[in-house]
């Protein structure tokens, strides 16, 4: 499996730090045998036809900013679009930064790699957000994959966990704490009795929180993973602008003294039930399975038949999503085998 990697940032240097550590194994667990044979960053890319070396990848990660100074596979200025169009690869794996005004640059780097025939897996959830139907759509169309485990949960398989292990029941609800760095902060209020700014600043500093902190504190990194999980599991065609959205701005600690007499703290809670798609800021018992703290990432599928189910983990970090990654790969491999088991027992 030839692989392009766009974006070599925490995420894309976990990405290879992964393949090459697990890459005899899962070659002889899997019969896969994934090769990068691109990376594009924001100045330029490393392209080998052949593949790189575990050794090379990471004498490439030493190496460090910008990789397309690299003597033997440097492209200076090569556009990660370029890249997609030009490399023969299987796979790209497409991990640039967020951003849910349009998408881009990964709803273009997506959207090529469809277009080219090339599966993609995904940790970005940006172009998921906004245009998630158009894009399962496209990715059906062009008789591809699309993969995207790591942008629900980091590293803790919660779409999977939904999708495969709850295969043939009925997922009638779900709910969860799908951002750890508003659960720190709430969990910091509750715990330690201090202020929404006091606990957003310790958040800062132990570099849980952005300096501009609004995706998460307004409540729009969960609502891109409420609308994931509702298109992925429950077959809703819906966007982010359908998600009625509340932060965690205006809980005061009155109100999580008030919630904690009756036993309860408040979360940022993403829930989708029926037709409501909510993200706002809820009461909970404190012995709720859902009730995690820290930045622990918590997700409740209430089913028809297997009752609740709550999976918990951690919600990011580099490596943890990287596993995501491999995780996505290793489907697609089966999947792309099994297309060719039923290719050979048609002819
Ligand atoms: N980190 C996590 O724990 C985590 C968890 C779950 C999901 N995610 C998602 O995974 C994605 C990657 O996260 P990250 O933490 O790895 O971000 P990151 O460290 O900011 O890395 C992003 C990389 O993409 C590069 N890039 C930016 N624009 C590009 C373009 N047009 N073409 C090619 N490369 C480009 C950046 O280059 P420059 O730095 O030079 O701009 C950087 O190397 C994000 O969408 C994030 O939301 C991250």
């Amino acid at each position: 499996m030839r692989i392009i990697l766009v974006g070599y940032g925490v995420v894309g240097k976990g990405v290879t730090s992964i393949l090459a550590r697990r890459y005899l194994e899962k070659t002889k667990d899997y019969g896969f045998n994934p090769k990068i044979v691109a990376i594009a960053d924001i100045d330029g890319a490393v392209i080998n036809p052949r593949g790189f070396s575990p050794e090379k990848l990471e004498a490439i990660k030493q190496r460090g900013y910008p990789i397309s100074a690299d003597p033997d596979f440097g492209h200076p200025g090569m556009k990660a679009l370029e890249v997609i169009e030009s490399v023969e690869a299987e796979v790209v794996v497409e991990v640039t930064p967020v951003n849910i005004q349009n998408g881009e640059p990964a709803l273009s780097h997506i959207t090529q790699a469809f277009k080219t025939g090339k599966h993609v897996v995904t940790t970005n959830k940006g172009p998921l957000a906004l245009a998630m139907p158009a894009l399962t759509e496209l990715s059906d169309y062009n008789n591809v994959c699309f993969r995207f485990s790591g942008t629900v949960g980091g590293g803790t398989p919660m779409l999977q966990f939904a999708k495969k292990c709850l295969a043939g029941d009925k997922i009638l609800a779900i709910k969860g704490i799908l951002n750890g760095t508003t659960n720190y902060i709430l969990s910091e209020m509750s715990q330690n009795r201090i202020s929404f700014q006091e606990a957003l600043s310790t958040a800062q500093k132990l570099g849980y929180a952005e300096r501009e902190p609004s995706m998460d504190i307004d409540g729009f990194d969960t609502a891109c993973k409420v609308v994931i999980l509702a298109n992925w599991i429950l077959n809703k065609k819906i966007t982010l602008k359908d998600v009625d959205r509340t932060g965690i701005r205006d809980v005061s600690l009155q109100m999580l003294d008030d919630a904690s007499k009756r036993g309860n703290t408040i979360k940022l809670i993403g829930a989708i039930e029926g037709n409501s798609v909510t993200v706002k800021p809820t009461e909970i018992s404190k012995v709720d399975p859902l009730c995690v703290s820290g930045v622990l990432n918590a997700v409740t599928f209430s089913t028809e038949f297997a009752g609740e189910q709550t999976l918990v983990g951690r919600g990011a970090g580099g490596i943890e999503t990287a596993s995501a990654v491999l995780r996505d790969l290793l489907d697609i491999r089966h999947k792309l085998a099994s297309r060719m088991l039923n290719n050979n027992s048609e002819s």
